[in-house]
Parts: structure tokens; C-alpha cells; sequence
């Protein structure tokens, strides 16, 4: 009936463009009447196309309602996220009920919670989240007989009582007493020259109580319960127990343990002051020195330099001490040309200073007292060690600085010349010569 009617449509269709197509065309009752089925037919269509759409709309929806079902079901099947501690990490990446991870933690820490957690149907982990804690190898107390344990990392140390040796302090150190005899004068001095490792073990009776059957016993300031019993005091080392860092270095140089205390010492030309620190004597002052009449004393750090200033010998010019540190040329002859490049004095400098000083930093200033040319100029002299060490520089128009740009690391003497040249319009009108002289000492003080 439809194809009919398409047919019948197609008809009118040719017959309107081609009237020749005569009596095979239908009349207008015809097409009218065929039109009318064709519209009814389609009608019905219509309904039972919306009919079946509609259904299909439902199935869609209920597929799609029990497939989002069945796809929100396995998002929330996973437990939470969990991290690796700190120092460590998390073995197994399935976060997924039944599945389950494990923690490691790196070398030198130990874990401390769960090593192993299961996701579990609840969508919950076992077991607690872990951490992992710096290992402390002191924990196991492995110093002996009174050593005190010092956690490094990765390793311990033990500083061992007094009468204690090894690793673990395990080993006793053959003792003996001092015991002070009033036989002679020198008695005194002959202990003192014995090194400090081998001056015997000071050991001291402690004081016990005994309180409801439990025994206390302390020791006198500067002493300690000794590993064997607790009836003897050893001798606290303090310079061991203190050792660089430990509150502090407890003495500026060298720490000499004491029965029941210590002392500091310092080196040769320094005297101990505020019972640490190291002060640096002044042989010049204290004519502590054996320089000659001829010589001037220089004090550096823990000593002193003798130094004398012998006028240079150059040719075509003679220079004259004008003070102990100074040398002038005597007055050129007129037209000599060769005097008149000479330099116009030598001036001499001495610096003490410490080892290791933080640079950079101004050592010495030169200044032109009156500028007669145009052009003032400063340049430093000499190459290798000295352009490691120093470099000058302008600090204003008439002065010259000798700048210390690298530590030094001492004992040493380093001498820096400066030659400071005056010119007009590039002809050179004076050249003047500054050594500088810097003893530096073996010590930072
Ligand atoms: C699924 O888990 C997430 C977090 O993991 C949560 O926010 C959400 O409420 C859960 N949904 C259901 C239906 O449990
Ligand atoms: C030792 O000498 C000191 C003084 O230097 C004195 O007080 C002490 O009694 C002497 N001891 C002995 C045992 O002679
Ligand atoms: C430094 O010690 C010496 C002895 O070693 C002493 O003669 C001198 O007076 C001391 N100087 C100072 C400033 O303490
Ligand atoms: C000064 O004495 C020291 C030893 O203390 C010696 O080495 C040095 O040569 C002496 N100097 C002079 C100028 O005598
Ligand atoms: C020099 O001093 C610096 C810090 O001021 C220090 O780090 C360095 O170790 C010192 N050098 C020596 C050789 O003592």
C-alpha cells in the first residue's frame, strides 16, 4: 500500500512537468483520494514510531542505570591511598581489596607499625601506618664497663671510663697509682712530664649509702661510678667527653686531663687567659726577645720577628735611611735620567697576622699626601705567591689599598710590594715603593 502510494505521488509528480504524459495521468479525485490514504498511513506510522522510540528510550535507561551500577561498584572497591614514610618506601602498588603492601626503610632506620597492611573488604587497611625511626645503635647499650655510647650514623663509638680500652671498652688497661713521695724537689715535674694517656688511672673511694637494702654511691665532682664496682670514683676525662662539639671545645688549643678536673694549655708564646683561651705575649714589650740594637722586634702570634731594614743598593741613584722603616734616594744629579727613574723611596711595613684569616680583606692603605701630576697609579709588584694572596686596589683618588683576597693558611711571611707612580701627561714624575711584610702565624689566634 505504501509503495502504491509512493508510486501514485510519483505519477502526479511527472504529469505536472510533462502534461504530455495525457490520459496515463490521474484526475484530481484520484490523487486527492490517494493523498488522503497516504496521510492517514503515515499518521499510523508516526504513532508506532514514537511507540517503539519511547520503549527504546526505557531499555536504554534501565542499561544504563544498572550499568552505572555495576561501574560505581568497582571504583570504591580500593582502599584509601597510602604513602611511603619518611626515610622509606611502599612495595606493591594495588590498592585493591585483598591486595596488600609492604614498607621497607632505607639503611639506618628501623621501622616502627605495621610492616605489612591488607586492604580489607570494609575498604579499610590492617595494621597502623608506619614510620620509620633513625636507627640508634646506643639503644642495645654496647659500651662496657661504664663507656659512654655515641651514636654516629650507621655506627657507634665508645668513650671508655678510665681503665677501659676496645672497641666496646671490654679490655682492662694495666693501672697504676701515683703515689706522691716527698723524696724529692723534682718529684712534682718528673709526674707532669709523664704523657697524660699514661698518667695512671685517679681513682677515688665513693660515698655509699644504704637505704632499705639498695646501696647508692656518688663520686666527687669530676669523677664517676667506675664499670667494675661502685666502690670506686674513676677520673672523668673530660677532654675525652668534650672532644670538639660536645658543648663546646673546652679549650681554645690543647686539653690536659686533671685527677678530678683538666686545664688548658697553649702553645709556646701564648699564656692561658680566662682559663681557654690563648693570649698572645708581646716579646717586644716584655724584652722577651733577643733582637740587636740594630734590629727593630716585630711581635707576631706566638712569637716575634727581628727584622733590620738595609737600604737598597740600585745603580745610578744612593738611598739613605731616614727613619728605621724608610729609605730616600739623596737628590739626583741634574739630567740624569737614569737616577730620576729610580724610585724616590723605599718604605717598609711589617703585618702579624693569624693563620687562615677570612679575605677578602684591606691589609694596608697607601695615600699620596700631595698629588703634583695628573695621574696617580698603583700597582702591585712581584707575581706567585703573592698575586694569589693579594690585589690592589684604588679606595679613592689619592689612595691605594693592598687587599688580602684568599686565606692564608700560616706559618708563612709574605711580602708584597706596592710601587705608587705619579705622572703628567704620561711623563713620570716620582715612583714610590711599599713593602709590606706579613708574618702570619702557625695558629687561627
Ligand atoms: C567512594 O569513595 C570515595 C573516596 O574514596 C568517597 O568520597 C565516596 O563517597 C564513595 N562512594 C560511595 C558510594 O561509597
Ligand atoms: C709532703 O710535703 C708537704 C709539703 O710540701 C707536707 O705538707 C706533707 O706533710 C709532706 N708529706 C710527707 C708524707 O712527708
Ligand atoms: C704570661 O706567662 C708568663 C709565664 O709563662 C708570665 O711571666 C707573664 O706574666 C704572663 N703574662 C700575662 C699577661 O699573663
Ligand atoms: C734568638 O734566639 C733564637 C733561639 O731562641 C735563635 O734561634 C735566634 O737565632 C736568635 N736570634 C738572634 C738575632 O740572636
Ligand atoms: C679556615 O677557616 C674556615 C672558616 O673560617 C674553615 O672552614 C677552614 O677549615 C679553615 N681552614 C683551616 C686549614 O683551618
Amino acid at each position: 500500500m505504501f509503495a502504491s502510494a509512493v508510486n501514485l505521488i510519483a505519477l502526479v509528480y511527472l504529469c505536472s512537468l510533462h502534461p504530455t504524459f495525457g490520459q496515463d495521468c490521474p484526475n484530481r479525485q484520484e490523487i486527492l483520494g490517494t493523498l488522503k490514504q497516504v496521510q492517514k498511513l503515515l499518521s499510523a506510522h508516526e504513532a508506532s514510531c514514537l511507540q517503539s522510540l519511547r520503549n527504546l528510550r526505557k531499555k536504554i535507561n534501565l542499561l544504563q542505570s544498572s550499568a552505572g551500577k555495576q561501574i560505581a561498584k568497582p571504583v570504591n572497591s580500593t582502599c584509601p591511598k597510602l604513602d611511603a614514610p619518611i626515610n622509606g618506601r611502599k612495595l606493591g602498588k594495588s590498592h585493591s581489596v585483598g591486595h596488600e603492601v609492604h614498607f621497607l626503610c632505607d639503611h639506618g632506620y628501623e621501622i616502627v607499625g605495621s610492616e605489612t597492611r591488607v586492604c580489607q573488604e570494609s575498604l579499610t587497611w590492617t595494621g597502623q601506618q608506619p614510620t620509620c625511626r633513625d636507627f640508634s645503635e646506643c639503644a642495645s647499650s654496647p659500651c662496657l664497663n661504664g663507656g659512654t655510647c655515641v651514636d654516629k650514623v650507621n655506627k657507634f663509638s665508645c668513650v671508655c671510663a678510665k681503665g677501659w680500652a676496645g672497641e666496646t671498652c671490654q679490655s682492662p688497661v694495666p693501672t697504676f697509682f701515683i703515689t706522691r713521695t716527698n723524696t724529692s724537689a723534682g718529684s712534682a715535674s718528673a709526674a707532669s712530664t709523664l704523657p697524660a694517656a699514661t698518667a695512671g688511672v685517679h681513682i677515688r673511694p665513693s660515698r655509699c649509702t644504704t637505704v632499705q637494702g639498695t646501696t647508692h654511691c656518688t663520686c666527687e665532682q669530676g669523677y664517676t661510678i667506675s664499670g667494675r664496682d661502685s666502690y670506686s670514683c674513676t677520673d672523668i676525662d673530660e677532654c675525652e667527653v668534650f672532644h670538639n662539639g660536645h658543648a663546646g671545645k673546652l679549650c681554645l688549643h690543647k686539653c690536659i686531663n686533671t685527677a678530678g678536673g683538666y686545664r688548658c694549655s697553649c702553645p709556646a708564646g701564648y699564656n692561658v687567659t680566662n682559663g681557654r683561651s690563648c693570649k698572645d705575649i708581646d716579646e717586644c714589650a716584655t724584652m722577651q726577645n733577643n733582637c740587636t740594637k740594630d734590629q727593630m722586634c716585630v711581635n707576631t702570634y706566638g712569637g716575634f720577628q727581628c727584622v733590620q731594614v738595609d737600604c737598597p743598593k740600585i745603580p745610578h741613584a744612593t738611598y739613605v735611611k731616614t727613619s728605621p722603616t724608610r729609605c730616600e734616594r739623596s737628590p739626583c744629579p741634574l739630567d740624569n735620567r737614569a737616577c730620576s727613574q729610580t724610585p724616590n723611596y723605599f718604605s717598609y711595613h711589617y703585618l702579624a697576622v693569624v693563620s687562615n684569616l677570612s679575605a677578602p680583606r684591606v691589609m694596608f692603605r697607601i695615600k699620596a699626601l700631595r698629588q703634583l701630576g695628573d695621574t696617580l697609579r698603583f700597582t702591585l709588584l712581584g707575581g706567585g705567591q703573592v698575586r694569589r694572596h693579594f690585589t690592589v686596589q684604588r679606595s679613592d683618588r689619592q689612595t691605594g689599598q693592598l687587599m688580602l683576597v684568599s686565606p692564608v693558611q700560616g706559618p708563612v711571611s709574605l711580602e708584597a710590594e706596592v710601587e705608587m707612580s705619579e705622572l703628567e701627561k704620561r711623563v713620570q714624575l716620582g715612583r714610590y715603593l711599599t713593602k709590606i711584610t706579613m708574618f702570619v702565624s702557625q695558629y687561627e689566634f
